[in-house]
C-alpha cells in the first residue's frame, strides 16, 4: 500500500496538477512506467504517480525511487469488477486522475482462448472502473504487443 517519501517538489505550474495510474505496476511494463513518468516529459509533469496492483507490492521491494508523487496501491484484482471497483474507489483524490496507463496482463501460460478471456475482462474492469471514479480523464494508453482482445 501506499508509502511515499519525498526526494522532489510537485509542480508549481498554475495549470490543474496532472495525475497519472499505471494498472500492472509490479510488471516489466508498469514498473518502468511508474519511473519514466516521475521525470518524463518532464520532472514535474505529474504531481502524483499512482500504481496499482493486485498482489501485495511495497515501495521497497518494488526498488522504486524514494518519492512523495510515488503511490503505490494493492488488492486491486481485475478479475473481480466490483470489488475491483470498490477499492478504486478508496484512493485518495482517485478522481483527479488524468492520464491512465494500462500495462495490467494475466493468464501468463493460458491458450489463446483463456488469455482473450481474462485479458478482456481485466482490461474490461479497468476502463470501467476508470469511468466511474476518474471524471478528470484526458489519456489512456493500452500498451500491448500487437494482441487484439
Ligand atoms: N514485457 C515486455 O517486454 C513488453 C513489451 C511490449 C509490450 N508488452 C505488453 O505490455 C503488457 C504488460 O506486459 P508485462 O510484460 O509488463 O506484464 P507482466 O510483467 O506480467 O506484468 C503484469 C502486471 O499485471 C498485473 N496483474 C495480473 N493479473 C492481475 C489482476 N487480476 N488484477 C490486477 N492486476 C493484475 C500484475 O500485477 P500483480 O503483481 O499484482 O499480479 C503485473 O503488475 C502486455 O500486454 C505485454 O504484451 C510487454
Amino acid at each position: 500500500m501506499a508509502a511515499p517519501t519525498t526526494t522532489t517538489s510537485p509542480s508549481t505550474s498554475t495549470s490543474p496538477p496532472l495525475t497519472a495510474l499505471v494498472f500492472g505496476a509490479s510488471g516489466i511494463t508498469g514498473h518502468a512506467l511508474l519511473k519514466t513518468l516521475l521525470h518524463h516529459p518532464a520532472p514535474t509533469t505529474f504531481s502524483r504517480i499512482i500504481g496499482l496492483t493486485n498482489r501485495p507490492l511495497s515501495s521497497s521491494i518494488a526498488q522504486l525511487p524514494a518519492s512523495e508523487r510515488l503511490e503505490l496501491y494493492s488488492g486491486i484484482n481485475l478479475l473481480e469488477r466490483e470489488a475491483s471497483l470498490r477499492q478504486l474507489q478508496l484512493i485518495p483524490g482517485i478522481e483527479g486522475v488524468t492520464h491512465v496507463y494500462y500495462a495490467a496482463y494475466g493468464g501468463h501460460g493460458s491458450g489463446f482462448a483463456e488469455l482473450r478471456r481474462v485479458n478482456e475482462e481485466m482490461l474490461t474492469n479497468a476502463v470501467g472502473g476508470v469511468e466511474v471514479c476518474c471524471p478528470a480523464l484526458r489519456f489512456v494508453t493500452l500498451n500491448t504487443w500487437g494482441k487484439v482482445w
